[in-house]
C-alpha cells in the first residue's frame, strides 16, 4: 500500500489530556507556513460518518460492548482513511492525525482486554494496511492528566485511573517494539512551545530522511 503513497503520514498518540490537539494544530500551521500541503485530522470523528460514531462512542447513552466499541472505532477509521487520509497522501500532503490504530491497540486491547491480534486483523481491513511513518507519543502520567483536566469528561475517560494506567503502560510497550516509528516527548510541566520545538525537529529530520517528501508535499 505504501507504494502508492506520495505524502507523509504522522500521528499523535497519548493518554487523554496530553495536549495532542494543540500540538497537532501548531504543527500543521507551521508546516503550511513552510510551504507544505498539510492536513490536520483526528479519530474518532474526522468525517461526517465519524462524527455520528464519535457521539455514539463517547456520549453516555446506549451501552457499547468492548467488541462493538472496537468495531465502531475501526468503522470510523475505515471511513477516515478512505475519505480523508488516502486522498491527501495521494496528492502529496503531510497528514497529521490525532490517533490511529495504536489507540485501538492500547484502549480496546490493554484497556478493555480484547486480544491484540484480533484488533490488528480488523484494523488491517479498516486501513487497507496503511500505517503512519512517524508517531509522537506525548508522554504524560495519567494521574497528572486527570488532575489537570479536573476529571473525566466522556465515557472512555470516565473509566478511571486504573484503565488510563493500563493504556499508558501499553503505549510504552508499543514504543519499545517499534522504536524507529515512535518519538516519545515528555510533556509534564513543559510549556507548549518547548514540546512543539521537539515535534518540529523530529518532523524535519524524518521529512529529510524520507527524501523527496518535501518536494512532493510542497505546492
Ligand atoms: P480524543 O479525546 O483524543 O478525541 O479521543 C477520544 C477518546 O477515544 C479517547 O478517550 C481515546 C478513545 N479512543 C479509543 O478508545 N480507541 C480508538 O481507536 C480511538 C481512535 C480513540
Amino acid at each position: 500500500m505504501s507504494g502508492e503513497r506520495r505524502g507523509f503520514f504522522i500521528t499523535f498518540e497519548g493518554p487523554d489530556g496530553c495536549g495532542k490537539s494543540t500540538q497537532a494544530r501548531l504543527l500543521v500551521a507551521w508546516l503550511k507556513e513552510q510551504g507544505f500541503d498539510a492536513v490536520h485530522t483526528f479519530e474518532p470523528g474526522g468525517t461526517a460518518l465519524g462524527r455520528e460514531l464519535r457521539r455514539l462512542l463517547l456520549d453516555e447513552g446506549a451501552p457499547v460492548s468492548p467488541v462493538a466499541e472496537m468495531l465502531l472505532m475501526a468503522a470510523d477509521r475505515a471511513q477516515h482513511v478512505e475519505e480523508v487520509i488516502r486522498p491527501a497522501l495521494a496528492r502529496g500532503a503531510v497528514v497529521v492525525s490525532e490517533r490511529f490504530v495504536d489507540s485501538s491497540i492500547v484502549y480496546q486491547g490493554a484497556g478493555l482486554g480484547l486480544p491484540e491480534e484480533q484488533i490488528r486483523q480488523v484494523n488491517a481491513v479498516a486501513t487497507g494496511g496503511l500505517a503512519p511513518q512517524l508517531t509522537f507519543f506525548l508522554d504524560l502520567d495519567p494521574a497528572h492528566a486527570f488532575s489537570k483536566e479536573g476529571g473525566a469528561s466522556d465515557r472512555i475517560e470516565g473509566r478511571g485511573l486504573q484503565f488510563q494506567r493500563a493504556v499508558w503502560t501499553a503505549y510504552h510497550r508499543l514504543l519499545e517494539r517499534e522504536p524507529d516509528r515512535w518519538v516519545r516527548i515528555p510533556v509534564a510541566g513543559r510549556p507548549v512551545e518547548d514540546v512543539q520545538a521537539d515535534v518540529r525537529r523530529a518532523v524535519l529530520e524524518r521529512l529529510k530522511v524520507a527524501g523527496g517528501a518535501r518536494g512532493e508535499a510542497a505546492p
